[in-house]
């Protein structure tokens, strides 16, 4: 796989006009971690490959393992190497194009003198490689450094720029953001007492995936869809981010987290918000998150003793998986032999606003499932009457639109077509669209729009204070109910399936369906 010969994919054109940053410094804490290595760096590599990072682009990689810069540099090489799987050609051209702007420094993140060290680091590169006093923090630690290391920033004059008409200092924060409403509560006021919220950036990379982007444009600049997304026409929607991938070995997290915490909280909330929103007053930051914000607001909360009702939630057991045999979410490394961690949870939640009073919104999202498939479907409603005869309106498929958010990035509308032939026979058909087809490219990864978004200081996709407080709000009941509830109602379904059968039964009270991802396209 390292000598893998992809060529890195051109970014579409659109993509880079007036896209440069200004020039800067990034600072990643955590960098001799997992997210560094196979999503930040690599992400950095590829823009700089495309020329959209500005010259004297500098990173300070800041951990606790101990590295020379060139034991960083040779080791970020390999990661880039591995993880965007370029060819032998272009390992070669990493020094030049990344390399020599990476440097490390190791050091405590709760001791001030590691912060006097950064400082003057980050002096000497503003010197000699004209990183003018911008600076990016990026935390890719463990979450409970967070507030350690906001404060430490605080506490060294590093949190404001020096100029402010002339620089800018920034905070990226990688999730979790608390672990329930009121961790996330204190951490915003840690952060919020250090920096001005227009300096924080809250990543949830889901946002920065171009299916997801997508989604407004799809419904912001097309005539023919905004009309009819509404409840007049829209039945219910449904909402599945599934992974084959089990917990691999991050056991000793997600015993903490869980699929709730880990996947619903953040990533498929703001799907939903993305889907439900009301169309924003202009395409800036704060009218896109003030919409964001509205429907998380206008979500009807689940109550505690209702829970059962709105929620299932599941863990994977043993079973096959793309052809091997998988072991059980209890039997995965530092995982409790009778661990009630759910791996796997369906929601049906209600929007009480104009647009969608009485449309259910499923949600759904597991580890181990069939495959790899995050999807939308807006299900539109039957036909009031079939004027054909023979056939009944129950047996004409409604209208279904499927945002294919990956792999195979894409949408697809299935509508109602005459079979060819004497006989009038009524069958569902498709029409596809695909990234792939269409821009000859496959879309960036996330990260690379996310990390220049706040190298551009555009906070769009990013979650505000109140977003990430509001989404916690709405899943704090379920984790207290299924805390207290214990292995009572946590339904163990197959590894390499759909979840377990409850939420089929789930779905199916309501008259209705899961769309599978692999027969809905
Ligand atoms: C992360 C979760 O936020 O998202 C992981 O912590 C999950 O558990 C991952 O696997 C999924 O991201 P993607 O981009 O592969 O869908």
């Amino acid at each position: 796989m390292a000598e893998a010969s992809t060529p890195l994919n051109p970014l579409p054109e659109t993509t880079r006009i007036g896209r440069t940053p200004e020039p800067c410094a990034m600072v990643i804490f955590g960098a001799s971690g997992d997210l560094a290595e196979r999503k930040i760096i690599p992400a950095l590599y590829y823009l700089s490959r495309q020329r959209i990072l500005p010259a004297g682009f500098s990173v300070i990689g800041c951990g606790r393992t101990q590295f020379t810069d060139e034991q960083f540099r040779n080791k970020m090489q390999q990661a880039v190497t591995e993880f965007l799987h370029i060819s032998a050609d272009e390992r070669a051209a990493f020094p030049e194009q990344l390399g020599q702007g990476l440097f490390y420094l190791s050091g405590n993140f709760g001791a001030p003198a590691a912060y006097e060290q950064l400082k003057s680091l980050l002096d000497r590169l503003d010197r000699e490689r004209a990183t003018s006093g911008n600076r990016l923090f990026y935390l890719a630690t463990p979450p409970s450094f967070f507030p350690v290391i906001v404060n430490q920033l605080g506490a060294a004059g590093l949190a404001r720029p020096e100029d402010p008409k002339r620089n800018w200092t920034r905070i990226v924060i990688e999730k979790p953001f608390g672990r329930d409403l009121s961790s996330a509560r204190g951490l915003n006021r840690t952060v919020t007492s250090v920096f001005n919220e227009e300096q924080v950036y809250r990543i949830d990379h889901y946002l920065g995936k171009e299916t997801v982007q997508n989604l407004l444009v799809f419904r912001f600049a097309n005539g023919v869809f905004e009309p009819i997304w509404n409840r007049r026409y829209i039945d219910h929607v449904q909402i599945t981010v599934a992974e084959d991938l089990g917990v691999e070995e991050r056991g000793s997290y997600y015993e903490e987290a869980g699929l709730l915490r880990d996947m619903i909280q953040n990533h498929v909330l703001q799907l939903l918000s993305l889907v439900a929103m009301e169309p924003p007053a202009t395409f800036q930051a704060a009218a896109v998150r003030d919409e964001k914000a509205k429907v998380l607001r206008s979500i009807r909360p689940i109550p505690f003793e209702r829970v059962n009702e709105f929620a299932v939630r599941g863990q994977y057991a043993d079973g096959v998986v793309r052809g091997q045999k998988v072991p059980a979410y209890r039997s995965e490394p530092k995982v409790a032999p009778n661990s009630t961690t759910e791996t796997f949870a369906a929601l049906k939640f209600y929007i009480d606003d104009w647009r969608w009073a009485d449309v259910p919104f499923y949600l759904r999202s597991g580890k181990r499932m069939a495959k790899r498939a995050s999807e939308i479907s807006i299900q539109f409603r039957r036909v009031p009457h079939l004027l054909f005869r023979g056939t009944p309106c129950d047996r004409i498929e409604p209208n279904l639109l499927t945002v294919h958010i990956q792999p195979d990035e894409g949408m697809s509308l299935r509508f109602s077509a005459k079979l060819p032939g004497p006989v009038m026979q009524i069958r569902p058909v498709t029409m596809n669209f695909r990234y792939g087809e269409s821009f000859g490219v496959s879309p960036p990864t996330a990260y690379e729009t996310l990390l220049l978004d706040c190298m551009l200081g555009d906070a769009t996709l990013f979650n505000r204070e109140d977003a990430v407080e509001l989404s916690w709000e709405l899943v704090d009941p379920i984790l207290e109910r299924w805390r207290q509830d214990g292995e009572e109602g946590l339904a163990f379904y197959e590894s390499g399936g759909w979840g377990p059968g409850e939420a089929d039964a789930f779905i199916a009270a309501d008259g209705r369906a899961w769309e599978q991802p692999d027969i809905a396209h």
